[in-house]
């Protein structure tokens, strides 16, 4: 079948088995290899990417049924300029393998714009082989006091 999606802005059309995944079609069908295949079976959060803004397991979504905008992690920065989760990241060095570093900012992200409070509960579906959890979760609460002080002063 064919479908369209926007893929950080771009949007491509794709001739597809309507069984792909959304995983499959980004990394396999338009070369987007930022969201990783840990587990494929919605387990591990690797996969995680936004659509419409939203994290959703990318492994677990099928392509076909994708209306709304995809963001992964290729589109969370603009041009040169990190997220400031992913300088969080930097600064609390939040990743040893990084296999998973992808899907943790996804998560990340939608935690600090929704002002998650509770950090270790919305990020728990994101699982570290490397155990680099405090220093994930310290990188949460960096983005998310930057984001306080920022609006304090609007
Ligand atoms: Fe999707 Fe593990 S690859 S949750
Ligand atoms: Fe290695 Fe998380 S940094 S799996």
């Amino acid at each position: 079948m064919d479908i369209s999606l926007e893929v950080n802005g771009t949007t491509e059309r794709l001739d597809i088995d309507p069984g792909v995944t959304l995983l499959d079609a980004l990394r396999e069908r338009l070369g987007v290899t930022g969201p990783k295949k840990g587990c494929d079976r919605g387990q591990c959060g690797a996969c995680t990417v936004h659509v419409d803004g939203k994290p959703v397991l990318s492994c677990l979504t099928l392509a076909a049924t994708v209306r709304r905008p995809v963001t992964t992690v290729e589109g969370l920065s603009t041009e040169d300029v990190l997220h400031p989760v992913q300088q969080a990241f930097v600064d609390q060095d939040a990743l040893q393998c990084g296999f998973c570093t992808a899907g943790q900012l996804m998560s990340a992200a939608a935690a600090v714009r929704d002002g998650v409070e509770d950090v270790r509960e919305f990020m728990s579906g994101n699982l570290c082989r490397c155990s680099a959890y405090p220093n994930i979760v310290a990188a949460v609460e960096q983005t998310a006091e930057q984001t306080r002080q920022a609006d304090a002063t609007v």
